[in-house]
């Protein structure tokens, strides 16, 4: 793939966009509350495990939680346990100085809630194998986490996508797993991911206008691609089937819910200006959609027969 933008446009870039990171970063600050991440765990039910401490075994009747929802809960926290290597890419990319750089560690700050509340939720409840999820949270993160293009823009792009993307997802896996409190946690944390999801696609509607084709290269690019921020999880495709199945997080979710919104926002259909490379990135995007929605359907109906067998079956 060709270089889409220099180093040198990318300084510029990251100069001009820093009076909107300002901006958006006071918008930020005051819309969002602090919350903590204790009054969301029931302490009183935790026990002692085996091990060191001689207390009970974990066993798989502990919780009422069926495998789905364990496997999105574990999904999940393991996506945010990764936030070292997501630091490490947005601190790369936008640097640590000025007002992106506040925001970069305020970010990093506030994701940190999210793998500790869902770590000592689970490990309370004994909603799963705690050795399981050490094993698995150990292998993960020593796989790390790169995203696949390399430039600022597209960096932007990615997390304007992924933070709207893990949104949903948190929020449906509260709702599947009919858990009061494991509902009320998750719709917390999916609000953080909300808030920060307005804040990266207000930037790259800023960049929208200083760059048009550019910026549309660089989205047309990572929609083409996309991958979920924990796709490195060890069995990522097996469990994310599972949750497919499930209706947690499915193509139909990311297309209807994560990239039309999105896209329609930053009003990329009716963007004027385009050089011959940006009309080519957004035809490119269109037919992509298209396909993502047949996909969808196909996967709607092999879904809807399986259940229908499933029922028949009793
Ligand atoms: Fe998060
Ligand atoms: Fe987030």
């Amino acid at each position: 793939m060709t270089q889409l933008i220099s180093d040198a446009e990318s300084v510029r870039l990251l100069h001009d966009l820093e009076p909107v990171v300002a901006g958006e970063l006071d918008r930020h600050l005051a819309s969002t509350r602090d919350w903590y991440p204790h009054e969301y765990v029931p302490w009183s039910e935790g026990r002692t495990y085996d091990g060191l401490l001689g207390g009970d075994a974990w066993s798989p009747e502990d919780s009422t939680l069926s495998d789905v929802d364990r496997t999105a809960l574990v999904v999940n926290l393991l996506t945010e346990d990764n936030l070292p290597s997501y630091h490490f890419e947005i601190a790369t990319h936008f640097g640590r100085d000025g007002a992106w750089g506040t925001w970069v560690h305020r970010w990093t700050a506030e994701e940190d809630r999210h793998g500790t509340v869902l770590r000592d939720y689970l490990t309370v409840t004994r909603a799963v194998d705690p050795v399981a999820l050490e094993n698995a949270r150990m292998v993960h993160m020593s796989v790390g986490f790169r995203k696949p293009h390399e430039t600022m823009l597209h960096s932007l792009a990615y997390v304007s996508f992924q933070e709207l993307a893990t949104r949903i997802s948190h929020r449906n896996t509260g709702v599947a797993s009919n858990e009061p409190i494991c509902e009320q946690m998750l719709s917390r944390v999916a609000a953080d991911e909300n808030l920060h999801m307005i804040f990266y696609r207000n930037l790259l509607a800023a960049a929208f206008q200083l760059e048009p084709s550019l910026t549309m290269r660089a989205v047309s690019e990572v929609v083409q691609d996309f991958q979920m921020p924990g796709h490195t999880i060890q069995d990522f495709t097996r469990k994310s089937v599972q949750i497919a199945n499930a209706g947690i997080y499915d193509l139909r979710l990311h297309k209807d819910q994560v990239l039309v919104p999105v896209l329609r926002q930053w009003q990329v259909w009716d963007l004027e200006g385009l050089d011959p490379e940006g009309e080519k990135a957004r035809l490119e995007l269109e037919q992509h959609l298209a396909e993502l929605e047949a996909a969808a359907v196909r996967f709607e109906e092999r879904r809807a027969a399986r259940a229908a067998r499933a029922a028949e079956r009793g």
